[in-house]
């Protein structure tokens, strides 16, 4: 496949304030001299970002992490997760072209693409909403065929079902993912020949499908409305390294995120020894023996929460999104050596969250997921 810059390039790239301070959590994950590591988390972000990979963003990303512009375009050009030229506003179709999917069909997929969408693979449909792809396996053979939208998977595809997919896509509806035959998973498709009891109790969705209907960004590019992401890896990180986080260089006109230059290559830096990583004594938040009056709210609408977290919460005795809400460090301590998830409330960003739901706001979570429902 031909993957090369597309022949029409904006004059420039620029992270918006929220990408730009995401870009630089993710650098400070990699030790000095390894910055180029995060190469594929900011292009993606850039991608996501403009919604395809042009020339000025690729190099933006390698000035970024001080790397030679041709390494930031290898790794721009070897993954067809990177888009090189526009794509529908709406979303783009890869269709998986490879061995098990072409026998079972994927050449009348790309046939309907090509009548309802465009007629040539990376052109833009008319109204600029849809483009379409064929690429090699997808790692789906056992539901093929099959294709890739925006970000989920939708399996077991028809020629009249992918015709549907797109005219409910086009209705501003984002159709449920996975196998679309009423298949649950990769079993066989005349069901299951053993494991039979497992079909009576068994959640609705496979979990993949599950956990897209719970993010809800099948086709959503990320715009900087989303809950804020956390770095607690940086919290540990700085306070391993006596608090000087790591830096970005200093080449590339930007503005350095962190105190001090480093190199973005080069020998490692003598080890010094480490502070230990200060433990949050714990305090337990107030519980409630049950629901208040008016019944409990739907924990699952928190990011990071699923039935099983939500079950365990109730059993600790948290019902409500203030509850939630009011927990400080000591508190989530308490609560997080009691999930056996350490960790995972500051990383999705729970307080925050339910601060926002006990408000009777929306977060992006929240609103992915009702529409998801
Ligand atoms: S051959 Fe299509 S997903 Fe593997």
């Amino acid at each position: 496949m031909l993957r090369r810059l597309h022949f029409e390039q904006p004059e420039s790239f620029a992270f918006t304030p929220e990408n730009r301070a995401w870009a630089e959590a993710q650098i400070t994950k990699y030790p000095e001299g390894r910055q180029a590591s995060a190469v594929i988390p900011l292009l993606w972000r850039a991608q996501e970002q403009e919604g395809w990979l042009s020339k000025p963003a690729i190099e933006h990303v390698a000035d970024m992490l001080g790397m030679a512009y041709i390494r930031a375009l290898e790794v721009a050009s070897f993954y067809f997760m990177f888009q090189l030229q526009p794509v529908g506003s709406v979303a783009h179709f890869q269709v998986c072209g490879t061995t098990p999917c072409m026998l079972c069909g994927s050449e009348a997929l790309v046939e309907v693409l090509q009548q309802k969408v465009a007629a040539n693979p990376h052109e833009v449909s008319a109204d600029g909403r849809f483009s379409w792809e064929e690429v090699e396996c997808l790692g789906a053979c056992s539901n093929a065929p099959m294709a890739q939208i925006g970000k989920d998977y939708y399996e077991d595809l028809s020629p009249d079902r992918l015709s549907e997919i797109i005219d409910e896509l086009s209705a501003g509806e984002v159709p449920v993912p996975g196998p679309q035959t009423g298949r649950y998973a990769s079993e066989p498709a005349t069901g299951l020949t053993s494991l039979t009891a497992y079909e009576s109790g068994r959640p609705p969705h496979n979990s993949s499908v599950a956990r897209a209907l719970d993010l809800g960004d099948t086709i959503k590019r990320i715009d900087g409305s989303e809950v804020p992401l956390t770095t607690p890896w940086r919290d540990a990180w700085a306070g391993k390294k006596g608090g000087k986080p790591a830096t970005t260089p200093a080449n590339t006109g930007d503005a350095p995120v962190k105190e001090t230059p480093a190199k973005a290559v080069g020998p490692k830096a003598e080890k010094k020894p480490e502070a230990p990583v200060a433990e949050v004594a714990e305090a337990q938040p107030e519980t409630l023996s049950a629901p208040r009056a008016g019944g409990a709210d739907d924990l699952k609408l928190i990011g990071g929460v699923g039935p099983k977290l939500e079950g365990m919460l109730n059993a600790l005795g948290f019902w409500h999104f203030d509850q939630i809400a009011g927990w400080g460090e000591a508190e989530i301590a308490w609560v997080d050596s009691r999930l056996k998830f350490k960790g995972r409330i500051a990383r999705d960003n729970w307080v925050e969250q339910a601060r926002i739901l006990a408000e009777g706001g929306e977060t992006e979570f929240s609103r992915g997921k009702k529409r998801g429902k």
